[in-house]
Formats: C-alpha cells, sequence, structure tokens
C-alpha cells in the first residue's frame, strides 16, 4: 500500500495497532507485538505514544518481543536496541518490564542456542505473534536474516553483511565499532506472525523495495519471502515506491 508521506502510513499502522489491543483486551486476551528497530518505525513509535497519552490507550495486556540484538553489546551501550526501544517507545507506555523481550546480546557464545531455543519457546507461550512490524536493510534483510537465511530458519545467530555494517557505521562512529554479529529471529519465526507488516520511506529504499515485492521469492532478499504470507502487506511512502 502506498501513502502520500510515511505520516499518513504510521497513523495507519498505528490505528490499527489500537485497533487490536483494544478489542484483544475486551475479550481477555494479551496482544502479541513483534518490533523492530532502526530509524524507519521511529514515527510509528511516537505516534504509538501519543495514543497512549492522548487517547488513553493502554499496553498492559501488550507482550513485546522484538527481533534482534547486536552480539556483544549490554542492555545499557546506546546502540543496543534494548536501549533503542526503551528510549523510543517503552519509557512512555505503561506496558510491563516483565512483557517485554529482547534477544540479549550479552550470553556466551556456548549458551547462545539455549537461549534462542528459550526465545522460540517464549514466543509460542504467549500464544504467537499477533502483528509484526518490519524494516528493510539495503540487502533485503527482515530483523538481521542477511542473504542466504532459509525460510524455516528459527532465532539464531548470525554473521551481518559487510552492507549492513556499514550502513550502521556512522551511528558507532566508525566500522571498527559495529558488532560483526547478531541475534535475529528466523524467517520462519516472522513468517509465522499472523500479520505483518514492513515499512520503508524514501527513496534510498526505492530499490530493494522493488526486489522485495516484484523479485523472485529466494534466500538472497529475505523479505521476497513475504509474498507468500497470506497476511502481510508494505507500507511505503511514495518515494519508497518510486521503482515498483
Ligand atoms: C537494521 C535492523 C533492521 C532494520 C534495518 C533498516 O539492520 N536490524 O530491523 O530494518 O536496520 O534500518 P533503517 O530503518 O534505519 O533504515
Amino acid at each position: 500500500e502506498v501513502f502520500p508521506s510515511s505520516q499518513d502510513a504510521v497513523a495507519k499502522l498505528a490505528a490499527e495497532t489500537a485497533e487490536l489491543i483494544r478489542s484483544n483486551e475486551a475479550a481477555g486476551k494479551q496482544t502479541v507485538l513483534g518490533l523492530a528497530t532502526g530509524g524507519t518505525p521511529i514515527a510509528y513509535y511516537k505516534e504509538l505514544i501519543r495514543l497512549h497519552k492522548e487517547d488513553g490507550l493502554s499496553f498492559a495486556n501488550v507482550t513485546s518481543f522484538n527481533l534482534d540484538e547486536y552480539a556483544g553489546l549490554p542492555q545499557d551501550h546506546v546502540e543496543s536496541y534494548w536501549y533503542f526501544m526503551h528510549q523510543n517507545l517503552f519509557n512512555h507506555i505503561d506496558i510491563k518490564p516483565e512483557n517485554i523481550n529482547l534477544p540479549s546480546g550479552t550470553v556466551a557464545d556456548a549458551d547462545i542456542p539455549a537461549h534462542c531455543a528459550e526465545y522460540e519457546q517464549k514466543i509460542k507461550d504467549a500464544g504467537g505473534i499477533d502483528l509484526q512490524i518490519l524494516g528493510i536493510g539495503r540487502t533485503g534483510h527482515i530483523g538481521f536474516n542477511e542473504p542466504g537465511s532459509p525460510k524455516d530458519s528459527l532465532t539464531r545467530a548470525i554473521e551481518l553483511d559487510p552492507i549492513t555494517r556499514e550502513d550502521a557505521a556512522p551511528a558507532f562512529g566508525g566500522l571498527d565499532n559495529v558488532p560483526t554479529a547478531a541475534i535475529t529471529m528466523g524467517c520462519g519465526t516472522i513468517l509465522a506472525a499472523r500479520r505483518i507488516v514492513l515499512m520503508a520511506w524514501g527513496e534510498g529504499k526505492a530499490p530493494i523495495v522493488n526486489e522485495a515485492v516484484t523479485g523472485p521469492v529466494n534466500d538472497i532478499v529475505s523479505a521476497s519471502y513475504l509474498q507468500e504470507h497470506a497476511n502481510s502487506v508494505f507500507y511505503i511512502d511514495q518515494a519508497a515506491a518510486s521503482k515498483l
């Protein structure tokens, strides 16, 4: 779906999220959100915060699972995704800390497989993800599912693509400071969500959006797997749609 501006897209997605949370709440159910980091979802999180403050939207019945975390970064590192999520969303809403889930960047290598299996189990125990929010990286990755990620992959450690590290370099003050690996939900984890919305804004995203939407479905562009999901949609602005 192409919107006149990113703000229009974000308003629709936030309204849709609020409706989901409220209808689940009325039925006595938790809402499970799959959340993403990066510059793209910041405006969406701002809109959710606004709905919380001005429209009484409560997150007391929301459980969240983030897509990924950089390997080696403690929670209080300013570039960790834990830090990002607290700064940009969690510190401003009434979600319960015990309902917030992110992969850990600091588990010992030997414990990573068990940590990842536990993350998968937690998502299952929560009833699965109702709404998964995604951005898209220049390599076509969703979460950190870099080229070569199988469609049925689960939460695991992954080596970051050089392009992804290059894109992150300014935020880390140089390429040398960018982690080389991450823990990410797999493509299979993401595709198990009942609804998936991928957001993309700006001309820079136009080539990869075009590949993901109209290109072949394969592991070179993990976002292409979304073509095979029955309830997934791209919310994009005019500029991101310019190569479609
Ligand atoms: C990182 C994140 C992705 C995100 C991508 C694009 O690689 N792991 O989840 O989609 O960056 O980031 P941005 O939204 O800043 O363009």
